[in-house]
């Protein structure tokens, strides 16, 4: 973990970054940025959603291409399968010997983008999303961030990544060195295989398995869903092995029956196959094929998730708690 008192934020002096998207990302790090005294200008396309926000946000709006003029850093916060008509639209524009950097390794390490050998190219992926990237900075703490470099034509790529990630708050918490595929291919795995994948599909069968089995479904979604939040709690509180020591016997003896009897080897045997399509590019190609026909499976599965029984259940529960 490298923190503030190692991170030198010259790299950053009398420089201006260029933050191209004002979403989840690009919003949080545009503040944090200026909250730190670095002069930032925001890109957006012509009649982007975003606009109104950024303008509240105290920012002028320019296109990508002129936001990018004077910038001698531009960070792509965009989503990822846009980046690289992203970079094609800016690159023209960036001047010789300046940067381009992502919060994703997506883009370079699977080579949707070969970004000008006169380029530094660096990344620095806070780990989490951007309103508690914000939160946190205004809280005088701040979130872990991992930080590369993928193209050092400078050679002061490094420190710049470092200055930037300090910018944003994250040489509050730490930041520790990685590099393009390693960031990708773990958040990849992540989002495929674990937190944001497999946690929601678990508790959605734990749901439907009791209401299945003749349970009111508020109280099945009182067990199977409000719960995480409890056990998340514990986690970051205790770790994995003090909640098992937190709760109570009967539910460490449960845990320990059903945990490995549901996550058994065929279950282990499938997250090596999310692990796999990722590495190989079969995850970024299908993610790329969905964004070309405009999202179809991401529509119909947001559709389906809202119109389901699970969720008629937590807006019942919802409006008898107001
Ligand atoms: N979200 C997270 O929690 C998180 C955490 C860590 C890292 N990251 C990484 O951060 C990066 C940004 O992700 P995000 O979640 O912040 O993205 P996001 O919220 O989906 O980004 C939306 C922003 O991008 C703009 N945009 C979309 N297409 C554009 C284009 N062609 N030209 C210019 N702007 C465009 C949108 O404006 P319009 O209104 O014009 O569409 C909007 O301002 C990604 O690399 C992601 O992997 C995200």
């Amino acid at each position: 973990m490298i923190k503030d008192e190692a991170i030198d934020p010259a790299p950053l002096h009398g420089r201006t970054v260029a933050i191209i998207g004002f979403g989840n990302q690009g919003r949080a790090q545009a503040l944090n940025l200026r909250d730190s005294g670095v002069r930032v200008v925001v890109g957006l396309r012509p009649g982007s959603g975003s606009e109104a926000e950024v303008r509240s946000a105290g920012f002028d709006v320019m296109t990508p291409a002129a936001a990018v003029r004077d910038a001698d850093l531009a960070m792509l916060l965009a989503p990822d399968e846009r980046l690289a008509a992203i970079y094609d639209e800016v690159a023209p524009g960036l001047r010789h010997g300046a940067a381009v950097g992502f919060s994703h390794g997506l883009a370079i390490h699977f080579g949707l983008i070969a970004p000008r050998p006169d380029l530094d190219v660096i990344m620095v992926a806070p780990k989490g999303p951007g309103t508690a990237l914000r939160s946190l900075y205004l809280e005088g703490q701040g979130m872990v961030a991992l930080a590369a470099v993928a193209q050092d034509a400078s050679g002061a790529a490094w420190p710049l990544a470092l200055a930037y990630a300090q910018a944003l708050g994250c040489g509050r918490a730490g930041v520790i060195r990685s590099t393009f595929e390693e960031e990708c291919v773990a958040d990849l795995f992540n989002e495929g295989a674990v937190v944001w994948g497999a946690v929601p599909a678990i508790l959605q069968a734990g749901f439907e398995t009791l209401v299945a089995g003749g349970i009111q479904p508020e109280v099945a979604y009182l067990e199977c869903v409000s719960e995480l939040k409890l056990l998340a709690g514990l986690i970051e509180a205790r770790g994995i092995a003090g909640t098992a020591e937190a709760i109570s016997n009967t539910a460490e003896f449960g845990a320990l029956l059903g945990g490995p009897a549901i996550v058994d080897r065929a279950v282990r045997g499938r997250m090596e196959g999310v692990l796999a399509d990722v590495r190989s590019g079969a995850f970024v190609q299908a993610l790329s094929d969905e964004a070309e026909a405009d999202y179809p499976r991401l529509r119909a599965a947001r559709q389906k998730a809202r119109a389901g029984a699970l969720e008629a259940a937590r807006l019942r529960l919802l409006k008898q708690n107001r």
